[in-house]
């Protein structure tokens, strides 16, 4: 998730149970041209595993580029203690990202209206390194269905799937297609499929596991103020029940999280912090009254602050 997803959640969530970590959508045309800055954005360390960069963009030559850079980064073994960009486990490929400013230029999910393009890009990614693919899609795009577009990319050897079950036109509400996407299953029964959309709950993830067939599960939103949601869904299917955690808990995690950002990102990042805290805290008690204050915050001291309060 852009603006989400950047090493100290990551961090976090993978203390709190996920088995696959994606980076923040990363643009192959930028890291053609800025490349450090750019870099910068998918910084890891040897917590963050296993890890797959995902990039978008149109066009193919940027994305063979990118690859290359990708591919040749160094490894997490070399990484050792230090942070900085490293060779991810996978590359991931933005087909389905439907916000204005990416499609415009024609990327993301206006690329599932131009399925040989998409092909070129695929074929681009492929080439160039020998880390698994896996492509993100929606369930379809104007008249352009999921099992269109698959059919165009299918000869090239991508490995996973993601599908979001909803169409661009659905945005990001409402039921995801559970059929189509066990339909794809069936179809592509070599490649491994992750079904995506609308997991808040275990009980849901149980649910669309069990409705698509799928071989995992993607969480987005369900995971912001909630990274406990990953291990939650695995005591579930474990057990039937599952623990939610305690307000000490969230505080500590939520600070956990603040400590992760100073130290990765720098002091003045803590900012970034404000959103968080906002899901962090939601439903709390007393969250609408200091809600202002924790959108206002400028540093862990202010965090420690609000939070003894609530
Ligand atoms: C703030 C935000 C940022 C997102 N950024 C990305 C992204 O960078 N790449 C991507 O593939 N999907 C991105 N998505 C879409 C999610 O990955 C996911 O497909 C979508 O939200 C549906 O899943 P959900 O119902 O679990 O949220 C983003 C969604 C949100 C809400």
């Amino acid at each position: 998730m852009a603006g989400i997803t950047d090493l100290p959640f990551r961090i976090i969530c993978k203390e709190l149970g996920v088995d696959i970590l994606y980076s923040e959508m990363l643009s192959s045309t930028g890291l053609n041209f800025t490349l450090q800055k750019n870099l910068e954005f998918v910084n890891s360390n040897k917590h963050d595993f296993p890890l797959f960069i995902q990039l978008f963009g149109n066009n193919p030559e940027h994305f063979a580029l990118a690859t290359n850079i990708i591919d040749k980064l160094p490894s997490i073994e070399k990484l050792g203690t230090k942070i900085g960009p490293r060779r991810p486990e996978g590359i991931d490929i933005n087909f389905g990202c439907p916000v204005k400013k990416v499609m415009k230029q024609e990327s993301g999910c206006a690329l599932m209206r131009n399925p040989e393009n998409a092909y070129e890009i695929i074929k681009a990614v492929v080439d160039n390194t020998t880390l698994p693919v896996s492509i993100k899609i929606r369930a379809g795009i104007d008249n352009v269905s999921a099992f269109d577009f698959l059919g165009k990319v299918a000869p090239l050897d991508w490995k996973t799937l993601m599908i979001h079950g909803r169409t661009f036109k659905k945005g990001f509400s409402g039921e995801i297609d559970c059929n189509l996407i066990k339909e794809i299953k069936e179809k592509y029964p070599e490649r491994k499929i992750i079904a995506n959309g609308g997991i808040f709950t275990p009980e849901k993830a149980k649910e669309i596991l069990e409705k698509t067939n799928a071989d995992g599960l993607g969480i987005a939103r369900g995971c912001l103020g909630n990274p406990w949601l990953f291990s939650q869904i695995k005591e579930y299917f474990e057990t039937g029940n599952y623990s939610t955690p305690t307000i000490s808990e969230i505080k500590k995690v939520a600070l956990k999280h603040c400590e992760l950002i100073q130290k990765y990102k720098g002091k003045n990042q803590i900012v970034e912090m404000r959103k968080h805290l906002g899901w962090y805290f939601k439903g709390f008690p007393d969250a609408k009254k200091y809600r202002q204050e924790l959108y206002t915050i400028e540093s862990i001291e202010d965090v420690r602050n609000i939070i003894s309060k609530l």
